[in-house]
């Protein structure tokens, strides 16, 4: 036993710091994907479609890095323990949904890269232009933005479990799992 009854500062800022970008990111992603580069030219214009799509990797490339080190804060430090400990449903439940969200928001950038490099798009980060890393291939790069799409519906409904979860806890049971992230208290 110890007496941590808080994850380490720098992992509960970077979780709200990607919960944060992780919106921005499906907000811009679903509109661009709902109206197309076509549509969304004809509603906002040239300049602001294209600040939406670099906006959209930069945001995406960004998450890859916060996730990195926050998997490495995960791994190198203790981990509060519940209080009260939790059932077996709830641990299975929480574990599950919190390996899925990891592995989908590292899987979800790469795709994004992967996507736009084999369409012959640039891969934007700021105003840098990073290494596609993999030659032309309209057809892959068509097949990629499927997979991207549809793991960005499963991000969305991973969220919807995982911010139920986190209310239920909250407000309902009312134990320290929100304590355990909160920058607060
Ligand atoms: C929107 C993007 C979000 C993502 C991607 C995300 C992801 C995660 C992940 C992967 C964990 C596991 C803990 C870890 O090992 O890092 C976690 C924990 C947690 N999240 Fe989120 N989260 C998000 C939003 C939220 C929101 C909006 C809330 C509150 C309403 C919330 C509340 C919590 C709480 C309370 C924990 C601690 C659970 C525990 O103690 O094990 N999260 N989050
Ligand atoms: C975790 C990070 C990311 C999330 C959550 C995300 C999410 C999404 C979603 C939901 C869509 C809409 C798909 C559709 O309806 O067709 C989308 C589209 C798109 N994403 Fe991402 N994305 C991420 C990272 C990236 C990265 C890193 C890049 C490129 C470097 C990228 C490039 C694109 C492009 C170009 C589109 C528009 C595709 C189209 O025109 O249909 N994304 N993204």
């Amino acid at each position: 036993m110890h007496e941590l009854d808080h994850y380490i500062y720098p992992h509960r800022v970077l979780h709200w710091l990607v919960a944060g970008v992780v919106l921005l990111s499906l907000l811009t992603g679903l509109t661009l994907g709902f109206l197309g580069y076509e549509g969304t030219v004809n509603l906002v214009g040239n300049t602001l479609t294209n600040f939406l799509y670099t906006s959209h990797k930069t945001l995406g490339v960004a998450l890859l890095l916060l996730m990195t080190l926050r998997i490495i804060t995960r791994l190198a430090f203790l981990i509060p323990d519940h209080d009260p400990p939790l059932n077996r449903f709830e641990r299975v439940a929480s574990t599950s949904v919190h390996h899925l969200l990891y592995l989908a928001l590292i899987v979800m950038p790469l795709l994004g890269w992967a996507a736009t490099a084999s369409g012959g798009f640039p891969v934007e980060f700021f105003h840098w232009h990073l290494p596609g890393l993999i030659g032309e291939h309209k057809a892959l790069s068509e097949e990629l933005f499927m997979w991207h799409e549809r793991l960005g519906w499963a991000i969305v409904a991973l969220l919807a479990l995982h911010v139920t979860g986190a209310l239920y806890h909250w407000q309902i049971k009312r134990d320290n799992v929100m304590k355990r992230m909160s920058l607060f208290d």
